[in-house]
């Protein structure tokens, strides 16, 4: 596996391979890797002649109050991990390699980033969609994997690279989940032994909303107390920052159940806040 830091490094080899007529598979992560990512690493590796992985922490995407300086790291093992799942280039500029310090433009897909995640991080998807662009521009992926655990994220990638004709294809992968049922995050290394024994219990609840639909319960306001109440009993410690029903590819709010949908939630528990979310049917 080949290690390239610098910008122009990774933009001279990858045009120099797309020159040889080799299709690329970009995976983009912050590091600190888990199955999740592999399971990405290798759909990239079925789809195309080169797979690049991305290693970045990107600052863009936290508020000033967040976790970017305790962001896990762990380096010697990513790289292990990337080379061993048959990654072909390892990209990881240093943080001051990728923004200009007067750094001024910014890509926004706001109608999709306005609620879920967004009510709380009102700026994250803006430097998600920024970096991926940079990444996109540096390195000229033919496809580009992302993980359906971050559901809005996946679908603000899919509508930028619609609305703005990126020569790229996502490709959408399967959540990834523990043994017990917790999706896997590379922040679940913030939850204590106590908590990361109750955290399944979010995917629990999750399950418990898919059944009542499909005993009929069409309400997003039934569904969403049955889920605080759910947690309420299960992880007392935690706290719901949202739960919340919408439409698969506008992500809008559904009051009610037609025929599927798409429940997504955030919860904190300890120093973590862990996504999770279901298709629910009737
Ligand atoms: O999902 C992530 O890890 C990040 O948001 C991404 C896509 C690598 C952009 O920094």
């Amino acid at each position: 596996m080949e290690i390239l830091s610098t910008l122009e490094d990774i933009k001279k080899r990858c045009s120099e391979l797309k020159k040889q007529g080799k299709t690329i598979a970009l995976v983009p992560t912050m590091g600190f890797l888990h199955a999740g990512h592999v399971s990405l690493i290798t759909k990239a590796r079925q789809l195309a002649d080169i797979v690049v992985v991305s290693r970045f922490v990107n600052p863009t995407q936290f508020a000033p109050t967040e976790d970017l300086d305790a962001y896990p790291n762990d380096p010697e093992r990513d790289h292990s991990m990337t080379a061993n799942a048959g990654t072909d280039i390892l990209f990881e500029p240093p943080a001051a390699a990728m923004y200009y310090a007067d750094h001024a433009t910014w890509v926004e897909v706001p109608e999709l980033a306005k609620g879920l995640c967004g009510i709380t991080r009102p700026t994250h998807f803006r430097g998600v969609c920024t970096v991926v662009t940079k990444l996109f521009n540096l390195i000229q992926p033919d496809f580009a994997c992302f993980g359906e655990k971050d559901y809005q994220q996946l679908t603000i990638i899919r509508r930028m690279v619609r609305d703005l004709n990126m020569p790229v294809e996502i490709v959408g992968c399967p959540l990834v989940r523990e043994e017990d049922g917790l999706a896997m995050s590379s922040r679940n290394a913030y939850l204590t032994k106590e908590e990361r024994a109750l955290a399944p219990h979010i995917r629990k609840g999750l399950l418990h909303l898919q059944d009542m639909a499909k005993q009929g319960e069409c309400s997003a306001q039934k569904l969403y107390a049955a889920f605080a109440e759910y947690i309420a009993d299960n992880i007392p410690a935690a706290r719901i920052d949202y739960v919340s029903m919408v439409d698969e590819d506008s992500l809008a709010p559904l009051e009610t159940l037609k025929d599927r949908a798409v429940v997504a939630v955030a919860v904190y528990l300890g120093k973590a806040r862990l996504l999770d979310n279901i298709l629910i049917s009737k």
